[in-house]
């Protein structure tokens, strides 16, 4: 495939729309009942250089008017997943999704899960321990919905463990295609040396994503990212046969995340693989060279086609 469709308006003939401009106006824009899978990151609230810091109550508003029309625009069987961390006000932390869970849960959604996303790198607090997870709250529409556990399986810890009882006895006991990776998420998050950074100061692994896209979406499935930042939710979309939509406020984050994507057409976009343990200090590291993408062909061929494209810098 390579090439997509690329469009700032939403038709249901392209592969990829990017809104540059305020969330609401591409919200407003967008049919009932058509994405599969709305996933992000929105702001915290907490002055970082795209957003202005509101009262907490203006801010809870403000995202309620685009938890509302996510709603409406998500597909019966399709999921929202909200990835949030806390508010900080003097010391006193907020978390996030304390505060919007009952506006998804007012709006007739239903909560799978409250992922946990652990991360080892972040700000050390002196006056409290220092955060080391945020959490991505997963809500279905209905009580019908898709969930591809086998394409997110994770290896079993003890791949020949036997039944050493009963009518199984001998056979293996855990599931060959792997185990279920769980509500607790170690992914590495995105600091200086990961190899997917950009100027961005909060954007999100791609490996997160892909998770929620294989498990929650099937391919053609159209992906949306009210607050898309650089792109990482587009890319991981893209990557796995789906559409992608999103809306960014800053023109330089729009301009990384078509650049991503350009690199991505050819081939030449370079992102952490899902297969890649966490790096330990003093462990027995298995290393995973980082995946090259590109849009349209499978990611498999690609991890074999690499194994000789080994950079023991790149540790995260
Ligand atoms: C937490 S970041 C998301 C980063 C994204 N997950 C990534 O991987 O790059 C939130 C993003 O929302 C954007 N944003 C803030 N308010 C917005 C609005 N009203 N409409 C569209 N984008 C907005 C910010 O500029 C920022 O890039």
């Amino acid at each position: 495939m390579g090439k997509i469709k690329k469009s700032n308006k939403f038709s249901p003939g392209v592969d990829l729309v990017i809104h540059e401009g305020d969330t609401l106006e591409l919200l407003a824009s967008l049919p009932d009942d058509f994405a599969r899978l709305i996933v992000t990151s929105p702001p915290y609230n907490l002055g970082k250089p795209y957003e202005t810091r509101l009262h907490l109550d203006e801010y809870i508003d403000q995202q309620r008017k685009v938890i509302t029309e996510c709603v409406r625009i998500l597909n019966s069987k399709g999921s929202i997943c909200w990835q949030v961390g806390n508010y900080v006000n003097n010391g006193e932390i907020v978390p996030i999704d304390i505060i919007l869970y009952p506006i998804f849960a007012s709006l007739g959604l239903h909560l799978r899960n409250r992922i946990i996303w652990h991360f080892g790198h972040g700000l050390h607090a002196s006056k409290r321990f220092s955060g080391r997870y945020e959490v991505i709250l997963w809500f279905t529409k209905g009580n019908e919905y898709i969930f591809n556990l086998d394409a997110v399986r994770i290896p079993q810890m003890y791949p020949n463990k036997k039944h050493f009882k009963g009518p199984k006895k001998g056979q293996l006991s855990g599931n060959p295609l792997g185990k279920n990776p769980s509500d607790v998420w170690e992914i590495p998050n995105v600091k200086s040396n990961h190899i997917e950074k950009t100027i961005h100061p909060c954007q999100f692994p791609v490996e997160l994503i892909e998770r929620l896209v294989l498990a929650l979406t099937d391919e053609d499935d159209w992906v949306l990212d009210p607050f898309l930042g650089v792109g990482s939710t587009a890319i991981a979309a893209l990557i796995h046969g789906r559409k992608a939509i999103g809306a960014e406020i800053m023109p330089d984050y729009v301009e990384i995340a078509r650049s991503r994507i350009a690199l991505a057409e050819k081939g030449e976009l370079k992102i952490r693989p899902m297969e890649r343990p966490v790096y330990e200090p003093n462990g027995n590291n298995i290393y995973v060279p980082p995946n090259l993408v590109e849009i349209g062909k499978p990611l498999q061929s690609r991890l074999l086609e690499l194994k000789s494209d080994y950079n023991v810098e790149d540790k995260a």
